[in-house]
């Protein structure tokens, strides 16, 4: 999920590796590591933390030649650590491979390459590659990478090299970024655009399943029936600074963008047909569960809202009592807390100081405690019993965007793991509501293309001080989300509130003017939200729905309307959330604000 790189060439690999991989850190990242070529030899250097221990490593013991790959992780499967580093071997190091994604079956490949007499040093999944092409190897390495990768799901960029075929590096994309860069008698391979750019500013884009060999004459490019592939050279105008953002403007626009694929690799080999729903390593039994009395979820911020929607669907689908609350208060409010209790933290850093302390003083009174988390090797998943983790990828801009609809996920998945175990819910329902949820990242795609509509609303309204979001049920949950985002990176005052609860109070803000977006997607609660919005109505505000496509009476009653993809209600707020921070987004780039950046703000709240 963060960076490769590799070079072919006559200069020395290492340098070139280590500044290509300077140019991804912004990508995010743990650990890095290179692997260099040179006598039919493979020198291997990695090291946990950061690009500067490398170096540092690196300007210790030199390694020389000019074929070479390196890596930045960010750490899927095993902790932060210097042997689950990248470049991974086979045992006698003929081969190495850098690796950028999620190989989804590879406990199953590694249980089979056991029962082959292979062995594995690491916790990663990456480590079965190059022991998957050792296996298949046959004096043709394009050959092995191909019969291996033809054996692997999941996402994967791979650089390849090996000993016994020292001029070249194999490489191949799937559902990760690769690019290759073209030189002068040298060549580059490269997750991202902005690390060549110091060598040539010629690329080919890669496909996916399209497969590359690079030696110092060229570069020839396959596609997976092994038959050559012509491809047109692109050439990079823009600068390096816009190429790390993909072409987005800000880090958060980009996020919002990565949300089908994040939801999408969150569920992955999770939530498949026909299957029992998979909680990783977690094994909670049917006892387990009727020894919980109550689950309370824990979390700050955005992690909050996000639970928030959690108790409701858990609930709902598991009919287990669920509370949920905020860190800082939760840890002062002397909760009853035993053996009984389950908690679930959600932090997307995995180090928020409040929520790390709601996880100690939770184990400290023997509760079981699970984190929901996004950072392999955080606080929280090293404390916690259990860990799920939210596959994201590296989260830059401070607001909250990509890792709350991955918790969203999480929740689902939770949700119908006990009510599976539970059986609270038919086995029917539980396939209707996986088949939908494996709908919703096209569906969040087609939420996007909303974006000018949106835009168009943010510019007509970006000048007031206060707007309000209102919903009912988990409109209400996706609302609170709403508001946040719009004060953080817009700091427009606004507030979410319960639409039955309006007239208990904060009616009386209500005037001729005042901006209501409403989130309608709770079919059971439309008519009694029209009612609702009909008491602002009446007071002069100006309302923003968004709902379902097919709502089109809702029209009626509001001055403009967002449709989203018809959904399961209860899954509603995966999507409807993306047109509220779309509205933030471009609120705040109307008024000019630093989206990535806002002031006051830190992207982990790491102290009390
Ligand atoms: C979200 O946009 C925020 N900046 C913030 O509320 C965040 O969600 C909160 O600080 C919790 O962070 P965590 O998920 O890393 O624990
Ligand atoms: N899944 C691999 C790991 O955890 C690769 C992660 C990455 O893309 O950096 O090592």
């Amino acid at each position: 999920m963060c960076g490769i790189v590799g070079f072919v060439g006559k200069k020395e690999a290492s340098p070139i590796l280590v500044e290509g991989l300077s140019k991804l850190e912004y990508r995010g990242y743990d650990s890095a590591g290179v692997a260099v070529l040179k006598d039919e030899l493979i020198e291997v250097i990695k090291c946990k933390g950061r690009l500067k221990n490398l170096e540092d490593k690196l300007s210790e013991e030199p390694i020389k030649g000019s074929i070479g790959i390196g890596h930045t992780r960010w750490a899927t499967h095993g902790e932060p650590s210097d042997v689950n580093s990248h470049p991974h071997s086979n045992k006698n190091e003929s081969i190495s491979v850098v690796h950028n994604g999620i190989i989804e079956n590879y406990l199953n490949i590694k249980e089979w390459l056991i029962s082959k007499g292979y062995e594995f040093l690491s916790e990663t999944d990456t480590e079965v590659i190059p022991n998957l092409i050792d296996y298949y190897y046959n004096g043709d390495l394009l050959d092995a990478v191909m019969r291996a990768v033809s054996d692997m799901e999941g996402s994967y960029a791979l650089g390849v090299i090996c000993t016994k075929e020292p001029d070249k590096i194999v490489a191949v994309r799937k559902d990760s970024p690769l690019i290759v860069g073209v030189g002068k008698e040298e060549y580059f391979i490269a997750s991202d655009i902005p690390a060549v750019l110091n060598h040539t500013r010629e690329v080919y884009l890669l496909e996916d399943k399209e497969f590359v060999v690079l030696t110092k004459t060229g570069v020839e490019i396959f596609d997976e029936h092994k038959e050559k592939v012509s491809k047109d050279i692109y050439h990079v105008t823009w600068n390096a600074d816009a190429a790390e953002k993909g072409g987005y403007e800000d880090f958060m626009l980009k996020e919002i963008h990565e949300q089908p694929k994040a939801i999408r690799d969150t569920m992955a080999s999770r939530i498949t047909k026909g299957n029992p729903i998979s909680l990783d390593k977690i094994k909670l039994t049917k006892e387990d569960l009727e020894n919980f009395n109550r689950i309370y979820i824990v979390a700050c911020g955005t992690a909050y809202h996000a639970g928030v929607v959690g108790k409701n669907i858990i609930e709902n689908l598991a009919r287990i009592p669920v509370e949920v609350d905020i860190a800082s208060e939760f840890r002062y409010r002397n909760p009853i807390l035993d053996n009984k209790t389950l908690v679930m933290v959600i932090s997307q850093s995995g180090e928020t100081a409040d929520t790390l302390a709601v996880l100690r003083e939770s184990k400290k009174k023997g509760c079981r405690v699970i984190a929901i988390t996004n950072v392999v090797g955080s606080s929280v998943s090293r404390e916690a019993d259990d860990v799920i983790y939210t596959w994201a990828g590296p989260e830059i801009a401070v607001a909250s965007t990509k890792a709350y609809v991955t918790q969203l996920v999480a929740m689902y998945i939770i949700a119908l793991y006990f009510a599976e175990i539970k059986e609270t819910i038919s086995k029917k329902e539980i396939e209707d509501i996986k088949e939908e949820l494996l709908s919703l990242p096209e569906k969040a795609e087609k939420t996007l293309e909303k974006k000018e509509m949106l835009q168009k609303f943010a510019a007509q309204n970006y000048m007031h001080r206060d707007m309000f979001f209102l919903g009912r049920g988990l409109d209400y949950a996706v609302s609170m989300e709403g508001s946040l985002k719009l004060k953080e990176i817009s700091y427009i005052h606004s507030e979410a509130y319960a639409g039955g609860e309006l007239k208990h109070g904060p009616i009386a803000l209500i005037e001729k003017g005042t901006v209501v977006v409403s989130t309608i997607t709770q079919m059971d609660l439309k008519d009694k939200m029209l009612s609702n919005i009909k008491e602002v109505v009446t007071r002069g505000a100006k309302i923003l729905a968004v709902t379902f496509e097919g709502n089109n009476d809702v029209e009626k009653s509001v001055d403009s309307v967002i449709y989203i993809p018809k959904t399961l209600d209860i899954l509603s707020p995966i999507l409807s959330v993306i047109p509220l921070q779309l509205i933030s987004y471009y609120m705040a780039k109307q008024k000019g604000c630093d989206v990535d950046k806002p002031r006051n703000l830190a992207k982990s709240v790491t102290v009390e």
